[in-house]
């Protein structure tokens, strides 16, 4: 385990603190069920971003593109990929260069169609809190993971 996280509060400071070590190009797949608080933490990360506009699931368009200077972040939800096809049509692949980020919410659903992930952020319920676990799969996850839940 990585970190326990009681209240929403904790979820969105530690999204902050993602995006203090998150730099691209890096794609993070969360996972967990509904109302784990994936949608929570991506709105920490944009916070610690500089955005201070609204975060919503982008739950029937897909893609929710944001932009920060040079660097792109991409927030996916595929909580409601029907056809893969939808996917294709996105082109992730245009948008996958070394100034980008990606932050995908259920990516099981676009299984085979999406990058690989260089880091998996498993959120569970505890009781009325949350628990991660991260895992890193590539170079920007293993300097999160050791960033972020030590060594
Ligand atoms: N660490 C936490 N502890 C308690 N509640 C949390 C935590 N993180 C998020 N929540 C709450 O869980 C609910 C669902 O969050 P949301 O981010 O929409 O989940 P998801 O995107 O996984 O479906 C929200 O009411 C949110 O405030
Ligand atoms: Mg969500």
């Amino acid at each position: 385990m990585c970190i326990r996280l009681a209240g929403q509060a904790a979820q969105i400071a530690f999204g902050r603190r993602i995006a203090e070590h998150l730099r691209p190009p890096c794609v993070i797949y969360l996972r967990g069920d509904l109302g784990t608080g994936k949608t929570t933490l991506v709105r920490g990360i944009l916070r610690g971003f500089g955005h201070t506009g609204a975060v919503r699931s982008p739950t029937y368009t897909l893609l929710e593109p944001y932009e920060f200077g040079t660097m792109r972040l991409y927030h996916l939800d595929l909580y409601r990929l029907g056809d893969p096809e939808e996917l294709e049509y996105l082109g992730l692949r245009d948008l996958l260069d070394d100034q980008s980020l990606f932050l995908v919410e259920w990516p099981e659903r676009g299984k085979g169609l999406l990058p690989a992930p260089d880091l998996t952020i498993r959120i569970e319920h505890a009781g009325a809190a949350r628990r991660l676990d991260l895992t890193a799969d590539g170079p920007c996850g293993r300097e999160l993971t050791s960033r972020l839940c030590g060594a």
